[in-house]
């Protein structure tokens, strides 16, 4: 019999390719409200490319629904609801991805953030408590707040900047709290600058290609010399692959990102050698944001095998050939 997994947050961007992945060897079942950042997000609707992004969402349910994978439209932020869920699935892992996932829209909007974020988390961890439920939880790099040094491992000092970093940050201590006091085990993965199809999160990538498509000019918050370990969403879901059933895994604490960060101007030259005619120009750079780099994949390499295969050049080349497939 396979092994049964819910995604909490798993009609995201990384939870819908997870879904995909993982439905392969076990009982794939998708939680999601559909309201942050997805198709009831309202301010999806202002967007100049709403049409574009509602039609990517639909994708994503398209492909979840090809592959067999119950969706569950709940918000996990209802105790009770997630509750029964949770009590007619009976899973033996978890993986809780909800989150309002950008750092910006966190510090615009902390109450709503927090909502998604940390009552998402804590209700799961009062839900599993002394059932032996596997919890995986999403974590960031985000947790390091300014890098301060070359590559940051594991065992760094955290020291997040911001409202989404330090909920992060939170929800790891709340996570171990829970391991300390209930003896409910954990992984927590810290990921970075992901990139992929299908993402609609605005980050750096997504939003070079969707400009030079339009053939409008780059714009780089800051210099251009801030590093980013960007990593390719299969790169990440082979991570997490490896991760899960892992006992190697458990009550671990994991950087799965590429384990190379490339500056942005480098990012910028990459997606300008595809699109010749687009310029690159700078504007200032938000001080919130931390100085960020390369995070240390050693540990993920030695317990989990954990071998990456996307470097940036290659994870882009996808990336843009799927978007110039899309024929926008
Ligand atoms: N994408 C990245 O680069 C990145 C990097 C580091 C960490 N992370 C973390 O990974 C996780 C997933 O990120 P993502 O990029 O897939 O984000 P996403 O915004 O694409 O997906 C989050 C999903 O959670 C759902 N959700 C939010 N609140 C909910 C609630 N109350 N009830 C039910 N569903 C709810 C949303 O509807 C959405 O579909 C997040 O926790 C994020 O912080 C992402």
């Amino acid at each position: 019999m396979k092994k049964r997994i819910i995604l909490l947050g798993g009609a995201g961007f990384i939870g819908h390719n997870l879904a995909l992945q993982l439905k392969k060897n076990y009982d794939v079942f998708v939680v999601d409200s559909l309201q942050v950042n997805n198709i009831g997000e309202h301010s999806l609707k202002d967007s100049k490319n709403q049409n574009l992004y509602i039609n990517l969402l639909n994708q994503r349910l398209d492909l979840l629904k090809l592959n067999n994978i119950p969706i569950q439209i709940v918000d996990a932020r209802d105790y009770t609801l997630l509750t029964s869920f949770f009590n007619s699935i009976k899973p033996h892992i978890v993986i809780h991805l909800a989150a309002v996932a950008h750092a910006k829209k966190a510090n615009k909007d902390p109450y709503s953030t927090i909502d998604h974020s940390m009552r998402t988390l804590e209700n799961v961890l009062d839900i599993i408590r002394g059932r032996s439920i596997h919890l995986i939880y999403f974590s960031s790099s985000m947790v390091y707040g300014n890098f301060k040094k070359k590559k940051v491992t594991e065992l760094d000092h955290c020291d997040p900047l911001g409202i989404y970093g330090t909920l992060k940050f939170s929800g790891e201590k709340l996570v171990q709290a829970y391991e300390q006091v209930f003896k409910s085990t954990y992984t927590i993965i810290r990921p970075s600058a992901l990139y992929g199809p299908r993402c609609v999160s605005g980050r750096v990538g997504q939003v070079f290609i969707e400009k030079a498509l339009k053939k409008q000019n780059l714009e780089i918050e800051g210099d251009g010399n801030d590093a980013l370990d960007f990593t390719y969403i299969d790169d990440l879901i082979h991570g997490i692959e490896l991760s899960i059933d892992n006992p190697k895994a458990i009550n671990q604490i994991f950087n799965i990102t590429y384990g190379n960060a490339a500056k942005i101007k480098v990012l910028a030259d990459l997606v300008t050698s595809y699109f010749p005619r687009i310029k690159v120009s700078f504007k200032k750079r938000d001080v919130l944001m931390p100085e960020r780099g390369t995070l240390s994949i050693l540990k993920a390499k030695k317990e989990l095998g954990y071998m990456p295969q996307f470097n940036l050049a290659k994870g882009m080349h996808e990336y843009i050939s799927w978007y110039k497939s899309l024929n926008l």
